[in-house]
Formats: C-alpha cells, structure tokens, sequence
C-alpha cells in the first residue's frame, strides 16, 4: 500500500520506516527543508537504535522517501497519517493543535480518490471530528474517512515497540477504513498482535489514558520509595513483591527523580484539563503532575543535603537526557535539578552519552560538559547518577573513589546495590532504600 506520514518528529520519522520495512511505499513529508535535506542524505534528525540503518536499507530498496512537497507526498495514497507535534499550549496545559489542523486543511487541498486520514498525534477526544469537520468543509466532494490511531512506542526502544506492540488500537466507524487499516498491519498478524477497533472518540482517549495510568504507576512507586526510606523497607523489594501480581504487572515499577520525556508531562496536563471540562474532574492525575513536579524538586535538596550543603562544591552529574537510549532532554529532571544545585552554589561537571549537544542549548555556560564519566570527577565532592545508562552501570568503583575529592554518590535510579559501594568507602544514597555511610 502506499502511504504518506506528515510529521517526521519521533512518532512519524519511526512509523513511517517501519511501515515501509513491512514492505509498503512510504513517503515523509515535512515543512522543514534542512530536516528533509538531511534525511535524503541519511542522517537522522533524533538518536534512536538502530533506525539509521532501518531508513538507509528501505530507502535503498526505495520504498521509503522524503519531501517538503505535501502534494507531491500524498498522490495517490491510500492512508495518510498525521503525526505532527502536539506541544502544550502555552499558558493552560491544553495541547496545541495547530499543526494538526494545518496539516488537515492542506490534506484537504490535495486529496485525490478514497483515502484514509489517520491520526497518530497524540490529540484529545473529538480532534479527529473537528479534522474531518475542515476536510469536509474545504472538499465537501472528497472520499475520505478519518480514523485515529495513536502511537504507543517508547524512545529508546522505538523500533522494536513498532513492530511488536502489545496492540495496535484504531478507532473509527468506517468499514472501509477498517479494511485499509488491517492491511497496513497485516505484517503484525503473523506476530498475533491484538487489533483492537474502537469508535474514535475511544481510540483518542485510549492514548490519554495509557499514559496517565504509566504516569501514575511511577508516581506511585515513587511515594513508596518515600515511605520506604522513612520506615526502612526496600523499594525494589517491595516492587517485586506488588509486580508479581498479574493484576498489577512488574513493568513502570521502578522508583526514580519523576518521570520526564515528550510525553507524560504533556499528555497528563491535557488529560486533566480534557476532563475538567467534561464537568469530571481527574483528581489522581492531577495529583501525579502535582506529585511528580514536587519530586524533581526534591531530588535536588536530597543532593544538597547528601553534600551538606553545596555551596562552593563541585558535582559530578551523570546523564542529562531523560531517560536512557535518547538525547531528548524534554522535561529531563536534569533541568529541575541542575538550576537548582547552581542556584545552592554547586558548579556542575556533566557527561551524558548522547544529549550533550542537547544540554549545551540549555545549560549555555552554566555547566561544564565532560567527554567521558570519569572526566566528570576529578575533584568533585560527590557524583549523582541522574540517568541510568548502561555505561554507568559497571564504573570502576576504585578509580571513582580515587578521582573525588569526597566519596559521595547518590545514584536517583538505584543503578548500585549498597553492598557494592560500602568496601569502597562510599557514603551512597539511593532511591527508597536505607543510604549508606561509610
Ligand atoms: C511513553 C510511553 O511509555 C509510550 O508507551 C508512549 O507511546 C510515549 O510515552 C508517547 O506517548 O509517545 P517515553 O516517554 O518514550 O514513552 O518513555 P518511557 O519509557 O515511558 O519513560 C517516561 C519517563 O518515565 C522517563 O522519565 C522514565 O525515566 C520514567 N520511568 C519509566 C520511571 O521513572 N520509572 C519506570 O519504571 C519507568
């Protein structure tokens, strides 16, 4: 089948190589002209693994291809996906759907024969009414559906999320649309993956949902972490004991400094204010953002206390990015966390594997970046783990204690056992379990 993707943002640049690796003829478009330029050329606007090599193989097989040309992009296909940023709005948390509407109106222009108009933005309920509203307005004689299909991929594990989903969810009322939808997945039938067919309304607030009930599932296991540290249990124990319920499940049970990234942050507010106005206030989502914001906050006066105060100290932080295997800085904690060592009188000595380039538009000169994790402490009065990279995970323990200037780690993804840090002489603070002295 051939289909467009408007968007090459994480969520349209991944879809649209998976798709034409499952063998259909894809083309992404996109308004800026450097990002496609650069794409033609084969470098990747984002870090993800392995989706270099996954857009240099389907280009070569020329099924996938790239242009700032709308018209051009959509001739003749079958499903056109709409996957352009959905950012929050400025000033009261909605989502801003801007792009999304713009790319419908101009959909709307070019549309030629039956086709489907999907929804993989992420858009609160009825965005997929109001996209088909200025179709059919614009073309009031056009063939066309509008269905909507939000994307569940996680960064990092794009790829593989893709292509083995636990369900693909797609909401829509048209049985024509049903049938282009199956077969743009008929690949994942092999893998026996779920379809699930809802109306749309469902499928957008299925999205919303997902993700908010994640969010809360962290905060949640956060707060423990917080009771456990006060009544001297063990977090990682307790979350093996709940995780082993099927009912509960042991994934997004891992106590952390509060989730971040492109999405949470964003699709918990909008969720709150999408039911606000419904008249039904979401009283726990709105209390997991209150939470969640409280707690960067707090992971920052948890290293200040751990220095005693870090006026005049240096601090070795590693991992700036979000999460592991991205350089996206979206609402990192490392933005709550750093601002507010600096502002304590810490200066901050940097090292993350990917997002340095990244961190440099944030930080500007308020931070020295580092070339590797090590360079990060010579001298330093304690060294904070804020990402939990695999290359944090086995550092040479004896080197570190030789390079600081004082033997102090708190390790805010509970990367170290206790028991690994105290032959070293480290005092070690974690997350949800008792802190160590040496
Ligand atoms: C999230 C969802 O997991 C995806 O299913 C969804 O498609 C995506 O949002 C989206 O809406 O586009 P992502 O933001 O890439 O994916 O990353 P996650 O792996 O979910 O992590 C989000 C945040 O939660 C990170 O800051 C991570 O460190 C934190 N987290 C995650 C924890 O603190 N503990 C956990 O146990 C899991």
């Amino acid at each position: 089948m051939r289909i467009a993707m408007i968007g090459t943002g994480y969520v349209g640049l991944v879809s649209g190589a998976c798709f034409s690796d499952f063998g259909h003829d894809v083309v992404c478009v996109d308004k800026d002209e450097g990002k496609i330029a650069r794409l033609k050329q084969g470098q990747m606007p984002i870090y993800e693994p392995g989706l270099d090599v996954l857009v240099g193989n389907n280009v070569e097989a020329g099924r996938l291809s790239f242009t700032t040309d709308l018209v051009e992009g959509i001739a003749g296909a079958d499903a056109i996906f709409i996957a352009v940023g959905t950012p929050t709005r400025r000033g009261d948390g909605f989502a801003d759907l801007t792009y999304v509407y713009a790319a419908a109106a101009e959909i709307a222009d070019a549309l030629d024969g039956y086709t489907v108009v999907v929804n993989k933005s992420t858009v609160p309920v009825g965005t997929g009414a109001e996209v088909e509203r200025i179709i059919r307005e614009r073309r009031p004689d056009a063939a066309f559906d509008v269905a909507s299909n939000p994307e569940f991929l996680r960064e990092g594990a794009a790829i593989d999320d893709f292509k083995r989903p636990d369900r693909v969810v797609v909401g829509t009322n048209s049985p024509r649309a049903v049938e282009v939808m199956r077969e743009l997945y008929r690949p994942l039938s092999l893998n026996e993956v779920p379809m699930v067919f809802t109306s749309r309304e469902t499928a957008e607030l299925t999205k919303y949902a997902a993700n908010a009930f994640l969010a809360t599932k962290i905060t949640f296991i956060n707060e423990v972490a917080d009771i456990c540290e006060k009544v001297g249990a063990d977090v990682q124990q307790v979350a093996r004991g709940i995780g082993l319920d099927g009912r509960i499940g042991a994934k997004f049970l891992h106590a952390g400094p509060g989730y971040g990234g492109s999405c949470f942050p964003k699709d918990t507010l909008a969720l709150v204010h999408t039911a606000r106005e419904a008249g039904t206030p979401f009283t726990i989502v709105q209390a997991v953002v209150d939470a969640n914001a409280a707690r960067k906050q707090a992971m920052a006066d948890r290293i200040v206390a751990a220095c005693n105060g870090v006026q005049g100290a240096k601090i070795a932080v590693l991992g700036l990015a979000f999460k592991p295997n991205t350089d996206d800085m979206r609402d990192a904690p490392s933005l709550d966390i750093l601002p507010r060592l600096i502002e304590a009188g810490a200066t901050i000595a940097a090292f993350d594997p990917e997002s340095m380039d990244e961190a440099r538009k944030h930080f500007g000169e308020t931070i020295t970046y580092c070339d590797d994790a090590y360079a990060t402490m010579a001298g330093a009065d304690a060294v904070v783990i804020l990402t939990e990279w695999n290359e944090f995970r086995a550092l040479d323990l004896k080197r570190i204690g030789g390079l600081l200037k004082r033997r102090i780690m708190v390790d805010l993804r509970n990367v170290y056992q206790p028991s690994e840090l105290i032959p070293h002489g480290f005092a070690y603070h974690s997350i949800g379990r008792a802190s160590v002295a040496p």
